[in-house]
């Protein structure tokens, strides 16, 4: 039987470069067609010498296939991505365009009118962890992004079950690949090189999409939501700790509660092959390169607080892993095919 055919719109940035990394493991899609601007006529191998063994020439506009990845920034994305879904075609897009359901929004956090709101409806937000059916039959899924899906996953199983008070921490470390390769002055290596900064303290464009998500869990509980993410000097990575008060008389603040927390953690994930509940604070580097989210939940005993820990890979959980996992369920092949890989150490 012939491979289902593949496509990477924007192979020339992080996600999309990733996005070719990853497929070429996996043994039932070919990737047979690539975009990207500033490359079109060179071979894949010839801008990325690590994916040589990839014999494919990047285009200027995507060839026929089945199902494709939008790598696209945001904007750029949805003008890719609309007349692909005129033709049939099922695409999972990695940028923030088809995320929220409120077309508002993309005015106030992107800059933008939506240029088709009809499409923020059908679209699945693909965290297969909450949506997994709704994602098998969708014909476009938004993939979502790297600090939204460390810190939804974190925050989840409690926001779920009502045991913590509506008022919710959320702070983050990235890698600086996080910013994509366009190189800024902030992710220049003299600037972020030994340095540590908070940054987009009025609002995060990944905020509506945290609290959008976190609210869908628990519509009758209005949530307030505290996001600062932080720029560190490492590749990839996120490491995100949620913080919030225990609900009272929800859970014991002792040892007993803690138990009582880390079961309710096993058994929200207790059939998730990419989230592990674990009894230590997770490092970066137990994701680094693979698809996994790590998450250690705890309490404060001394003041009756919610600490829960999470760390991703930003372009694989958080982009091109998570978008493959999408496309398994989507093609109706096992979830975990081509993702399988363990963490790089040291
Ligand atoms: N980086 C992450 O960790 C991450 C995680 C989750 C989601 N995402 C999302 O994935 C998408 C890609 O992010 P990235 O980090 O991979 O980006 P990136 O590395 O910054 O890629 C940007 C590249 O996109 C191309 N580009 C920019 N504007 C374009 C346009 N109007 N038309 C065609 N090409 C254009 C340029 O490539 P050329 O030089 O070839 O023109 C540019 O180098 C974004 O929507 C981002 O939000 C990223």
């Amino acid at each position: 039987m012939s491979k289902t055919k593949v496509g990477i719109i924007n192979v020339t940035g992080y996600a999309g470069v990733e996005l070719a990394r990853l497929l070429y493991q996996h043994p039932e899609v070919e990737l047979t067609s690539v975009t990207g601007r500033s490359a079109a006529g060179q071979g894949l191998g010839e801008a990325f010498p690590h994916l040589a063994s990839i014999d494919l020439i990047i285009e200027a506009e995507l060839g026929e296939v089945d199902l494709a990845f939008s790598a696209m920034p945001h904007q750029a994305s949805a003008k890719e991505v609309i007349p692909l879904l005129n033709h049939g075609i099922k695409v999972v897009d990695i940028s923030a365009d088809f995320r929220l359901k409120d077309a508002t929004e993309y005015l106030h956090w992107y800059g933008f009118t939506h240029p088709a709101p009809q499409l923020l409806k059908q679209a699945v937000y693909g965290l297969t962890e909450l949506y997994r059916s709704q994602v098998a039959s969708a014909q476009l899924v938004a993939n979502p992004g790297c600090y939204p899906t460390g810190a939804i996953l974190a925050l989840a199983p409690v926001v779920k079950a009502g045991l913590i008070e509506p008022d919710i921490i959320i702070d983050s470390k990235s890698g600086v690949s996080g910013a994509g390769r366009s190189l800024s002055q902030q992710t220049h290596f003299s600037e972020a090189n030994e340095d540590a900064t908070a940054y987009a303290l009025d609002g995060h464009r990944h905020l509506p999409e945290i609290i959008q998500e976190l609210k869908l869990l628990r519509p009758q509980q209005p949530l307030s939501i505290t996001f600062v993410p932080h720029l560190i000097p490492m590749t990839r990575g996120i490491l995100t700790t949620g913080y919030a008060p225990l609900a009272s008389g929800k859970v014991s603040v002792d040892k007993k509660g803690r138990e009582e927390l880390f079961q309710l953690y096993l058994d929200f994930y207790k059939d998730e092959p990419f989230v592990r509940v674990v009894e230590f604070p997770p490092h970066t580097k137990h994701t680094w390169g693979n698809n996994l989210c790590l998450i250690h939940p705890t309490i404060d005993t001394r003041t009756g607080r919610l600490i829960v820990i999470s760390s991703i890979d930003n372009l694989v959980k958080g982009a091109a892993g998570q978008a493959i996992q999408n496309m398994n369920l989507m093609l109706g092949i096992p979830e975990v095919t081509g993702l399988q890989a363990l963490a790089i150490y040291p």
